[in-house]
């Protein structure tokens, strides 16, 4: 579902077009996430010379932080047919028999969504991953019986933005784990500037600079900011985006300093004003701010704990010092700093 947040790393509608065009191809266009970068090049390197499939791989991350991309690219290095489907639109165990039987050798399926796949679903990827083979039932009750088929050797690409909801025994089936992080403010700079060159943009260093900054470590927020400032300079600044420029869009649409916008403070808000800075339940906060559960943990809350403004304790969520600096609120005495895991 389309998410009409500015600063939302969901994919927004009018992402969908840009996306695949500011796509990197290769790793030596893929920016940041180096030690990923650094090892996938020895693994691919390594199944090439050997002319054997990769082994699997399993990217886990927030939205909008090259999973995807970096699926695609993996293919692309290993010279290698990339089939690309995702674990909610796999409704059978027929439907995965038949993908996986159609794949070459050292072809890659890219499963996006991994943590919904149906448990059946999930069971027939077992043994495809470990030996190549698919192990079918056929038939029911008495006499019913298992059928073997071999596959390909074949790479499974897997991403995710939970990798704390997959179950072990699938876990434990990839060679290549690997988690994507936010990107520094540095590397971001890199993107849009590379972006603004592709959709041929001028965008001078300091604008880069206030876009990368509020773009939630996040390249799909900073290449989705860097087109709606383009719009703004357009229409009121000959085109050019300069650090002026930029602050001014920004402003206008609302994305502040850290980019947040108003469900982050909102969320940061309720936390501070109604559960006295916290420890508060998801669930809980979900209610008051009329948000899923599933979104606050998956999409608001790992950069807010990233930029150290909530801690997760075991008894549930708590606003840091840095938060009540943000909003310029007075934090209860003895509160805890940012980072910190003491209680109010
Ligand atoms: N390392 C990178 N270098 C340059 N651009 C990037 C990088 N990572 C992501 N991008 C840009 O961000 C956009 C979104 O990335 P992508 O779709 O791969 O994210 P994702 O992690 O798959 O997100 P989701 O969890 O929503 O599926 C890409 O189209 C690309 O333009
Ligand atoms: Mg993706």
């Amino acid at each position: 579902m389309a998410d009409p947040r500015l600063v939302s790393a969901r994919p927004i509608d009018d992402d969908l077009g840009f996306d695949l065009s500011l796509r990197p191809r290769t790793l030596d266009e893929y920016v940041g996430q180096p030690q990923v970068v650094a090892n996938l090049r020895v693994a691919i390197e390594a199944a090439r010379s050997r002319g054997e499939a990769l082994d699997h791989v399993l990217l886990f991350g927030p939205p909008g932080v090259g999973k995807t991309s970096l699926a695609h690219v993996i293919a692309t290095e290993l010279k290698a047919a990339i089939k690309a489907t995702a674990g909610p639109i796999i409704e059978r165990a027929g439907d995965l028999a038949a993908l996986l039987t159609a794949l070459q050798p050292r072809e890659l399926l890219f499963i996006d969504e991994i943590h919904r796949l149906d448990a059946k679903v999930e069971e027939i990827l077992y043994p495809a991953l470990e030996d190549y083979t698919l192990d079918l039932m056929i038939g029911s009750g008495p006499g019913a019986r298992s059928m073997k088929i071999p596959l390909k050797p074949f790479t499974l690409v897997a991403a995710t933005t939970r990798a704390g909801l997959l179950t072990a025994p699938l876990r434990s089936r990839f060679g290549i784990v690997h988690r994507l992080d936010f990107y520094s403010e540095k590397d971001l700079e890199f993107i849009v500037t590379r972006s603004a060159r592709i959709l041929g943009v001028p965008l001078e260093a300091e604008g880069a600079r206030e876009l990368a900054r509020r773009s939630r470590g996040t390249p799909r927020i900073a290449n989705r900011l860097l087109r709606r400032v383009r719009d703004f300079a357009q229409v009121r600044a000959q085109g050019v985006i300069t650090a002026g420029v930029a602050h001014d869009a920004l402003a206008l649409l609302e994305v502040d300093a850290h980019g947040f916008d108003e469900v982050d403070r909102k969320l940061l808000l309720t936390i501070i004003d109604k559960f006295g800075g916290g420890p508060v339940g998801v669930g809980a906060l979900a209610a008051s701010i009329s948000e899923e559960a599933d979104a606050i943990e998956d999409i608001y809350e790992p950069y807010l704990l990233q930029i150290g403004f909530i801690d997760r304790t075991p008894r549930g969520r708590v606003a840091t010092r840095r938060a009540y600096e943000h909003f310029n609120r007075a934090a209860p005495d003895g509160g805890p700093g940012p980072g910190q895991k003491k209680l109010f």
